[in-house]
């Protein structure tokens, strides 16, 4: 297995139920390193350019307004097996569908807001971190 990097993003609705430590709290336990972290609120264009591979779906508009209603907590993640380990500790997009004991199943209200976001390939982790964080931010680095 290899060390890979990944991003979180704890969304509106997690930030909005004051779950930020929480969920926190469960990535560090499941053995991730925190890289690099922050508060920030996306515009509709940041939002929107960071899920253009969803542009044209039905649910992508719902998508950008809902990322962008509110703060959201971009985390730069990084273990070995990130990937599919971070994919595995969040559950299914839809919480109905999630396994016991996920951070959806335990959190998320519905498909649309689902309390977190996960990279879906390492390359796709690097390119996700850097839309947040400049090299200089992931902290852990030398750590
Ligand atoms: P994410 O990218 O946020 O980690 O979620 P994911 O891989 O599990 O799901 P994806 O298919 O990439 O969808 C991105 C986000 O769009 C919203 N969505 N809503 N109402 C719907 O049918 C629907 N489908 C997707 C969710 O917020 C989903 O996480
Ligand atoms: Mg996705």
């Amino acid at each position: 297995m290899a060390l890979e990097r990944t991003l979180a993003i704890l969304k509106p609705d997690c930030v909005r139920k004051q779950l930020i430590g929480e969920v926190t709290a469960r990535i560090q336990k499941a053995g991730f390193k925190i890289l690099g972290m922050k508060m920030t609120r996306l515009t509709k264009e940041t939002a929107g350019g960071f899920y253009a591979v969803h542009k044209g779906r039905p649910f992508y508009d719902g998508l950008v307004e809902f990322m962008s209603s509110g703060a959201c907590v971009p985390i730069a993640l990084e273990k070995e097996n990130a990937v599919a380990d971070y994919r595995t500790l969040i559950g299914a997009t839809d919480p109905k569908d999630a396994a016991e004991g996920t951070i959806r199943k335990l959190y998320a209200d519905n498909k649309g807001e689902n309390i977190v976001h996960g990279s879906d390939s390492a390359e796709n982790g690097r390119i996700e971190i850097a839309y947040f964080f400049s090299e200089s931010e992931l902290v852990a680095n030398g750590m």
